[in-house]
């Protein structure tokens, strides 16, 4: 289901209203006997670069970013644009633009890379495997202040499970007449390090999982409706991450780099695709979806999400 443009209204994804015993003095049930709702902002695909005034439009955003006045920002990956392919030089003043328009947001910032984000990875290529990946993300890492590319985020009853959907290719892989340098992968010391992580949790705790790549979406089976998705589109072995959360409440995927608003609802799970901050590419909407950024409410295993755009038009010719 995609959401068309200007369109606010509240979407209800999931019901699932669940009971809880008043008599429990946990610090967490405490949280949701006072039915505690989560709010907070969802961005995605900034791509930030110097030109098309877009340094100024990242301003608009975190302004009314701001005025959301959320508990925490996630951002779904792509925060500069082509990193992989410019030059050193170039990366660089775009993580500069990226920096800016995280200082001006006012609450906690988190991101999960994006594939744009694997600015200067082509320098490591002669390194051993494990040191490559880890030096692909390096930038990102730094950018972001970040020790790793993959973390947990605990906000009482909801933990927020940020994935690095990327595995990061030597040497291209041509589909659908394009040169990729990654895929859609989690790795398996990720996957690991999941399944231990989430025994800390009970089964009441409620789980939203960030990827970049998306796990689930309709749209590229529309827009290429003849061909064979490319492992560039989809989170290949995302069933693996689903498996992991089978014995708990996941509540919802909250996806990118399609730059198209969508979701689906399958098993029981909210799979959210947002629309971009950098719109189509500073291009003005993409299928209905312009330059915008979701705010997300939870409520008792109840998630809300309503697309936002920000006052904005395009300055880049297409
Ligand atoms: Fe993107």
């Amino acid at each position: 289901m995609k959401i068309a443009r200007r369109e606010f209204c509240w979407l209800v994804l999931s019901g699932l209203l669940s009971f809880f015993s008043a008599c429990s003095s946990s610090i967490g049930l405490k949280l949701i006997s006072k039915k505690k709702i989560r709010r907070f902002v969802f961005c995605t695909d900034l791509h930030a670069v110097e030109q098309w005034r877009v340094p100024e439009a990242l301003s608009a955003a975190a302004r009314q970013i701001n005025e959301e006045n959320p508990e925490f920002v996630i951002c779904g990956g792509d925060l500069i644009s082509e990193g992989l392919s410019v030059v050193s030089d170039i990366a660089d003043r775009r993580w500069s633009v990226f920096r800016k328009f995280q200082a001006e947001l006012k609450s906690d910032f988190f991101a999960v890379p994006g594939n744009h984000d694997l600015s200067k990875a082509s320098d490591a290529k002669n390194l051993d495997e494990t040191s490559f990946q880890f030096a692909a993300r390096r930038e990102f890492l730094a950018n972001t202040s970040s020790e790793k590319s993959f973390q947990i985020l605990e906000y009482g009853n909801l933990v927020i499970v940020m994935l690095d959907s990327l595995k990061v290719l030597r040497e291209p892989v041509l589909h659908q007449g394009l040169e990729n340098f990654y895929r859609g992968h989690i790795s398996s010391s990720q996957l690991e390090w999941l399944e231990v992580e989430l025994q800390r949790f009970s089964s009441r705790t409620e789980f939203i999982v960030v990827s970049h790549i998306p796990f689930v979406s309709n749209y590229y089976q529309e827009a290429y409706p003849q061909g064979q998705l490319s492992p560039t589109q989809y989170v290949e072995n995302y069933q693996k991450v689903l498996d992991l959360f089978s014995d708990k409440k996941l509540i919802a995927v909250l996806q990118g780099h399609t730059h198209v608003n969508e979701i689906i609802r399958d098993g029981g799970i909210s799979f959210i695709t947002s629309g971009a901050i950098c719109g189509d590419w500073w291009c003005g909407e993409k299928e209905g979806s312009g330059e915008g950024f979701l705010v997300v409410e939870l409520e008792e295993g109840v998630i809300r999400v309503q697309f936002k755009e920000y006052d904005w038009h395009t300055y880049r010719n297409c």
